[in-house]
């Protein structure tokens, strides 16, 4: 379902929903808009994702005017997401000369990596081993941590203080508190923590970003092993691919922009709306796991191979140390 909630108009539909064609289907879009304060869409329905992360009229190329909530939404985001003036490639707009390139670099160099993880090389043994439901939480953020650092730099060992560094940028990106987030400008804390990751990984903004954000979903996704392996039933019939698509979590959302005015399934928006792709739920079921890395967008993760071998190296090693006890 298509529901648009007008506020421009309030006396006219105060209170009103306004149905649009698609109310035979289950699509949905919801967009708050308040003239001069907020002009937001979220979009849920996998199909719609699907359709926007697709069409050029919505893209990452963020511009910072606009109703107060969008420009505060957008400021955060371009705040986090950047170090020194640098904007990180996940902020990149789609035709940035260099994005697309590197993209593509990064997602040839990952998957080489992924085939030495995939079949649970020795390396993997700690990770397995916390599967198997030995040590603590930090420990396998640690490890998650490293092993994301020595993509970058084969030496990189994660510190207490290189996992708080990565919490506080996950923090950041998460937080809609604006106090905080002002804090956090005035005393530095955000950027020391961003230095600090960059000086680790000899300054690519790339990894800064997934020790950060992509560190905490490859976290929740082994703690899910974890459950899967305590699970007898289980950890005997589902296949190593079955059992890392369990383990794959998507971001809650990402986000685009309109750049110009008009109408997507039956929603009007204005150039500047903000277009809300929640990633988290809609890629639940079979047939939406395109959207845990958004796959077919142009903007699909470059990890993915590297990131689904790892999951399936360490739950071939978790496996068959169980069938083995
Ligand atoms: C569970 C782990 C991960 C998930 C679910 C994930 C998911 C995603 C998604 C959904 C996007 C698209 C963002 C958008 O459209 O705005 C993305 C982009 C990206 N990811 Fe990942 N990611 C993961 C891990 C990683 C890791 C480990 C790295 C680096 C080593 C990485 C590097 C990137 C980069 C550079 C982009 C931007 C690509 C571009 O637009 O040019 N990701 N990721």
């Amino acid at each position: 379902m298509l529901k648009e909630i007008d506020h421009e108009n309030g006396t006219r539909q105060a209170g009103l929903e306004v149905i649009s064609a698609h109310k035979m289907s289950d699509h949905s879009m919801k967009r708050t808009y308040f003239p001069g304060i907020t002009d937001i869409v979220v979009i849920t329905d996998p199909a719609e994702i699907r359709t926007i992360s697709n069409d050029s009229r919505f893209d990452r190329d963020f511009i910072e005017r606009g109703p107060v909530r969008n420009v505060q939404l957008l400021r955060k985001i371009l705040r986090v997401f950047s170090l020194n003036g640098r904007l990180f490639p996940i902020i990149l707009p789609r035709t940035n000369p260099s994005r697309a390139a590197a993209q593509e670099e990064l997602r040839l160099r990952l998957n080489v990596r992924a085939d030495e993880v995939k079949h649970g090389p020795a390396e993997l043994e700690p990770l397995a081993e916390w599967v198997r439901g030995i040590g603590t939480e930090e420990k396998v953020d640690l490890l998650v941590q490293q092993s994301i650092g020595r993509l970058f730099v084969e030496t990189f060992t994660a510190t207490e203080e290189s996992l708080a560094a990565g919490h506080l940028v996950l923090e950041a990106a998460s937080s809609s508190n604006v106090l905080k987030m002002l804090a956090w400008r005035i005393t530095g804390r955000l950027e020391r923590a961003k230095t600090l990751l960059a000086s680790m990984v000899n300054g690519d903004p790339v990894g800064v970003l997934a020790m950060s954000t992509a560190r905490q979903l490859i976290v929740d996704g082994l703690h899910k092993m974890r459950q899967l392996a305590a699970d007898p039933a289980l950890r005997f019939s589902i296949t190593t691919e079955a059992a890392a698509d369990q383990c794959l979590i998507a971001p809650t959302n990402v986000v685009r922009q309109a750049k110009t005015s008009g109408e997507v399934s039956g929603c009007p928006f204005r150039r500047g709306s903000l277009f809300i792709l929640e990633l988290g739920s809609g890629s639940k079921g079979a047939a939406n796991r395109d959207l845990v890395f958004l796959s077919q967008s142009w903007s699909h993760c470059p990890a993915e191979q590297w990131v689904r071998a790892l999951l399936e190296g360490v739950w071939t090693r978790v496996s068959a140390a169980l069938h083995e006890s």
